[in-house]
């Protein structure tokens, strides 16, 4: 009978865990017997998810910070190895996108996008390799990329996820002598938050097409029941974040001389947003 909960005793840290794919992956990793770090900086979502891994008979903590601020992502890896003695599994999600062209775009919104999606990334690998180094554990380090880094031209966002997937295959290398397996995934277009800061037009043409009556607020969150409707009657265009979720699980629970170093998980149609 295969093991409900494979990832007993151990420790998982997700950033980004408020939300969309990185929730949907924490509650997973909780179910599946570890106990996760929910990391992020809306309490009350991580708390609902929080309740969702308990219900499931699992454990999680709940640590807020902002991932661009590298001692506060220090500072989480710090105290889930200080709660529990370990980590061995860090899933390095937080990322947004601030659609736009090169000519037209922001410094700030470029700024925030490195700041995280690359900065925060590289420090969550760093300091989550050290950690599992120093507690001798057969470690995961899973990278959130996206499709967008398959395309060449894919502007400011693309060029951070780009950078995640160099990031990804460059630790890969390094840690070919540890007992750390690094995994990127890139997941296709998913139903969650993820479309905040793009133009509205677009985002209520797509809730429109799908055949809701809800207009979007640019900057604010869907609510879950607008984003589960959406999901299920867009399903050609738009993927179910507890698909990545699912990806994910199975890439940590592999035995540690088996390194799923790529996953892509993309909806059937694919749905492109010009930079
Ligand atoms: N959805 C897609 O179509 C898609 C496709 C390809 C790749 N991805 C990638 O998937 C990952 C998750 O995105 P998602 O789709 O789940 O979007 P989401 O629903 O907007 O979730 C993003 C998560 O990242 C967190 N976050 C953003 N900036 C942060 C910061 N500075 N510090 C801490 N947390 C921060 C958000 O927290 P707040 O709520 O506090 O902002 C939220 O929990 C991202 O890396 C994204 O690039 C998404």
């Amino acid at each position: 009978m295969p093991n409900s909960r494979p990832l007993e005793n151990r420790t998982a840290i997700v950033t980004g865990a408020s939300s969309g794919i990185g929730r949907a992956i924490a509650e997973k990793l909780g179910e599946a017997g570890a106990h996760v770090f929910l990391a992020g900086r809306n309490t009350q979502a991580m708390q609902e998810s929080k309740q969702n891994i308990e219900k499931c008979g699992g454990v999680a903590s709940i640590q807020i910070g902002d991932i661009r601020d590298t001692a506060q992502v220090q500072a989480l890896v710090d105290s889930a190895v200080a709660a529990t003695g370990r980590l061995d599994i860090m899933v390095n999600n937080a990322g947004l996108e601030f659609p736009g062209s090169i000519m037209e775009g922001d410094p700030e919104s470029w700024r925030t996008m490195l700041e995280t999606n690359v900065l925060g990334l590289i420090v969550g690998c760093q300091a989550a390799v050290k950690a599992m180094r120093s507690c001798n554990a057969q470690g995961h380090i899973v990278n959130i990329s996206s499709v967008s880094a398959q395309r060449n031209n894919s502007g400011v966002y693309g060029a951070t996820k780009h950078a995640v997937n160099v990031i990804s295959s460059s630790l890969r290398d390094e840690l070919e002598e540890d007992t750390i397996r690094v995994t990127n995934v890139m997941p296709g277009a998913t139903s969650t938050n993820f479309a905040r800061h793009f133009p509205r037009e677009f985002v209520n043409k797509i809730i429109s097409l799908s055949g809701m009556e809800f207009e979007a607020k640019e900057g604010e969150h869907l609510p879950p029941e607008v984003l589960d409707e959406l999901q299920k009657n867009a399903k050609q265009l738009l993927g179910n974040a507890y698909d990545v979720a699912n990806a994910v699980l199975y890439a940590v629970t592999q035995p540690i001389e088996v390194n799923v170093a790529e996953i892509v998980v993309r909806p059937p149609r694919a749905m492109t947003l010009a930079h």
